[in-house]
């Protein structure tokens, strides 16, 4: 965790961006909203190292000290996520090749290539010389390596760094050919020169080409992140090292449970980046939980820390979507209710030119007079009061399983059904479930998932085999699966004998596939109605829940019970997801709670306890609990209001 004293409270800071009187106004404000962490140094390439062999710290040298001197501690970024034009006109082959083949030019962020050798180079020498620097700093509290790993390149780099990952993943040409299906369409490799990454083509290209470049993409880019982090830890070993991870509900950039594996090591840590999606049509105030669900997930539970959000509206997503009053406020405490231990921003002071001279921050251009800036305030105080939450965990009741391969499969070519993705059902599942009061983490279907009580696959098409799925069931766990699930294997290759790798866990076989029309529904007996999906299927050992009455006709619903664990087989896409949850035994702390008044519970291991009670509605509710409030100082009673668009965080002990 970062070495602050109590939560992290801050944002991205640019001061190189602002005269120096600034930066002196900027450390007034920043003490007067209780912030205690800056992220400095994110895109600074340009000002540290402003030519070849041209190294200039004065400035940041300047920015650490002025931070240690205001008591505010430092998150140093590498500033490797923006080479400036120097670097990339300098060596043009670090600049992206889109897929068609064309070169980007310079004159944006992040364009860089991963695979080149140059760049790889130059970044591990930046972060060498920052961490031999300022490794002993005072205000160094930890390590921010580049910033939100996104970028693929298709150029002849790329190429080269892709055969020798796909010669180690299968060994020879024969296993390349026959995970990508070669003989389909003639496509058969006869030498390794003739594999590139899966260039603009002139028809559909082939499927698990496609898979494996975006798993070598996300694989590419962590090892990138690692030869910082290793030059880091050279010379700062003692400091956490982080970078930003993207858990916006639609992002798939990056496997990052593969990268989860990596900073959950020690001294390392989780980091996420949290952007809402306006006019969600799934849901617009579960986001903050679902976001906290997967961080918390690729965290293995333990605290993770919300790196960036937005004070307001965001320049990204079409300028207007402001916060309302109280909104961010609400959503900060949101991400602490759900394990951060910390609400930062995406940034300190708005920036008066440059793509982001609209984005929010906490200082707004009004200053201090805004409603955004006295929130941050505020922020500030509560989180203050709200010290000795640190390190305490959640305890989730559920888990919704989110396979990346099985997203990124959802997005290579010939789909049966483009309505089948997976992010939104996984979101859909997961609103129903928040809206019910039911806290649960995002997990990855291959992990030890023993601590979940009910895991839920709703959408996951990829499954070599059922093994960790039935060490759960068998171990006593309930597990729901949505259909066209285990349908293929990593290859993504059709199972034979469908529905695939989850025939025999579920006692079912599936006959046929039947893709609804968008405007199509399938009535069941159970009076439910299921959209987008339907299967005719049998039952091979399983309990028939619920039939269809019409088309396809035949069992829709089905349960098993193995020794004390229980499998539900979904072979629709229920409409509402409620009737199918009141059959589960998953009842929330206080199952009395309106819908949109959330709590969620952070717990140390010697009982101390806090209830974290956010009312999202515009009615008062009561929250029927006792303990002091943290953030108001005083006691909390049941009968104590909670008034709309307000948090209260009682103290207790369990
Ligand atoms: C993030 C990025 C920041 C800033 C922000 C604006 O994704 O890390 O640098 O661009 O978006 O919303």
């Amino acid at each position: 965790m970062p070495t602050v004293d109590g939560l992290a409270f801050g944002g991205d800071y640019n001061p190189e961006q602002w005269e120096r009187e600034v930066w002196e106004e900027d450390i007034a404000l920043m003490r007067e909203a209780g912030v205690n962490v800056a992220t400095v140094n994110v895109f600074s390439w340009a000002s540290i190292n402003p030519g070849p062999g041209k190294w200039e710290f004065g400035q940041l040298d300047d920015i650490m000290d002025l931070l240690a001197d205001g008591g505010v501690r430092a998150d140093l970024a590498t500033s490797t996520a923006s080479p400036p034009p120097w670097f990339s006109h300098a060596h043009p082959e670090t600049l992206p090749v889109a897929p068609e083949g064309h070169r980007l030019y310079y004159g944006a962020r992040a364009e860089y290539c991963p695979h080149a050798p140059a760049y790889q180079e130059a970044v591990v020498e930046m972060a060498s010389k920052l961490a031999e620097r300022y490794a002993g700093h005072p205000a160094l509290a930890m390590w921010h390596v580049g910033n939100e790993y996104y970028r693929s390149c298709f150029c002849d780099l790329a190429a080269t760094e892709f055969r020798t990952w796909l010669r180690e993943r299968y060994g020879d040409l024969d296993g390349l050919n026959r995970a990508w299906g070669t003989t389909f369409w003639s496509q058969t490799f006869t030498d390794w020169e003739q594999v590139l990454p899966p260039r603009a083509c002139a028809e559909t290209p082939n499927p698990g080409h496609v898979l494996d470049f975006r798993r070598f993409g996300s694989d590419a880019r962590l090892r990138l992140f690692d030869s910082e982090a290793a030059a880091i830890a050279e010379h700062s070993p003692d400091k956490p090292i982080t970078t930003n991870l993207m858990v916006t509900g639609n992002f798939a950039g990056n496997d990052y449970f593969r990268w989860g594996e990596d900073l959950n090591g020690e001294n390392r840590l989780i980091a996420v980046d949290h952007y809402l999606i306006p006019g969600d049509e799934i849901a617009y105030e579960p986001q903050v939980a679902y976001a906290s669900a997967l961080s918390r997930g690729l965290a293995h539970g333990q605290p993770w820390l919300l790196m960036e959000q937005s004070a307001n509206s965001s320049a990204w997503r079409g300028g207007g979507f402001p916060k309302r009053p109280g909104e961010q406020l609400r959503h900060s405490l949101g991400y602490v209710a759900h394990g951060s231990e910390g609400a930062m921003y995406f940034q300190w002071r708005a920036s008066r030119y440059g793509t982001e001279r609209w984005h929010a921050a906490m200082v707004p251009h009004g200053g201090r007079e805004t409603k955004t800036f006295q929130e941050a305030v505020q922020l500030g105080q509560w989180l203050k009061n709200l010290a000795e939450v640190k390190g305490s965990t959640v305890e989730p009741q559920a888990a919704i399983l989110l396979d990346y391969e099985s997203v990124w499969a959802f997005d290579t070519p010939g789909q049966l059904s483009s309505s089948m993705a997976p992010f939104p059902e996984l979101r859909r599942w997961h609103a129903a479930l928040w809206k019910r009061g039911v806290v649960c983490d995002i997990a990855h279907p291959a992990e030890d998932l023993s601590r979940y009580p009910v895991v839920f696959a709703p959408s996951l098409q990829m499954l070599d085999d059922d093994a960790n799925l039935r060490r759960y069931v068998e171990g006593g766990g309930t597990l729901v699966v949505g259909p066209f699930s285990g349908v293929m294997d990593r290859n993504e290759h059709v199972h034979p004998g469908l529905p695939g790798a989850l025939r025999d866990l579920l006692g079912v076989r599936v006959v046929e596939h039947v893709p609804l029309r968008e405007d199509e529904s399938v009535a069941l007996d159970d009076g439910t109605t299921g959209r987008l999906w339907a299967e005719t299927a049998v039952s091979e050992g399983a309990e028939v829940i619920a039939t269809y009455t019409e088309y396809p006709h035949g069992p829709a619903v089905f349960h098993r019970r193995i020794g004390s664990g229980r499998v539900w087989y979904l072979t629709t896409r229920p409409e509402d997801l409620n009737p199918f949850l009141d059959r589960l035994d998953l009842e929330p702390e206080f199952p009395d709670l309106p819908t949109g008044v959330e709590t969620v519970r952070r717990t140390h291991d010697d009982g101390r306890s806090y209830l974290f009670a956010l009312n999202h509605t515009d009615q008062e509710a009561r929250i029927p609990a006792e303990g002091r409030d943290l953030l108001t100082d005083t006691e909390w009673t049941p009968t104590k209001p909670l008034r709309p668009n307000t948090c209260a965080v009682i103290r207790q002990h369990r």
